[in-house]
């Protein structure tokens, strides 16, 4: 379908994100019962109760704009949960691997994330919807918080890996 507007290619952007955070909801929702570490666990955890919140933020994102919520099938989400679900099974034997595959697919995501809300931040500003840009602005923090949170983890979970390599 043809956009042409600035709204339709807004909603267009909305649509994509919306679908994008079901999918990596679903995603996490499968790695879980594959993490080990406490950390990844409760990262995990986390991030799924803030997704399901970012998924009512965004209906009410489209509420103001006096729109049905709809997902639009995102092709970039779909690509990175297609890998990391095939970077996982691949490390599945390996526990400290594991926990590093996840860690590290989550920090794809969350950087995804963090650039669709930017963009579309930027755009519901220049276009005068601060109110919508107020609440992609909650839903942006959250996806750069749980980065930084990955980023900070991740030395230890390479320790973890290291050690236990050289105790194989
Ligand atoms: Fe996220």
């Amino acid at each position: 379908m043809a956009i042409n507007t600035l709204e339709e290619k807004m909603v267009h952007g909305l649509g994509d994100i919306y679908d994008a955070e079901h999918q990596f909801l679903e995603m996490m929702q499968e790695a879980l019962p594959q993490a080990n570490s406490d950390t990844v666990k409760s990262l995990l955890q986390q991030h799924i109760a803030e997704t399901e919140q970012q998924i009512s933020t965004l209906k009410q994102v489209f509420e103001a704009l006096g729109k049905k919520a709809k997902r639009v099938s995102c092709q970039g989400a779909a690509g990175i949960v297609a890998e990391n679900q095939k970077t996982l099974k691949q490390v599945s034997k390996k526990p400290a691997l594991a926990d590093l595959a996840i860690a590290g697919g989550s920090s794809k995501v969350e950087h995804y994330e963090i650039a669709c809300y930017r963009s579309l931040i930027t755009g519901a500003q220049q276009m005068g919807q601060n109110q919508i840009a107020l609440l992609l602005q909650q839903n942006l923090q959250q996806e750069e918080q749980t980065a930084q949170k990955i980023e900070q983890s991740t030395p230890t979970l390479f320790q973890k890996a290291m050690a236990q390599a050289a105790s194989a």
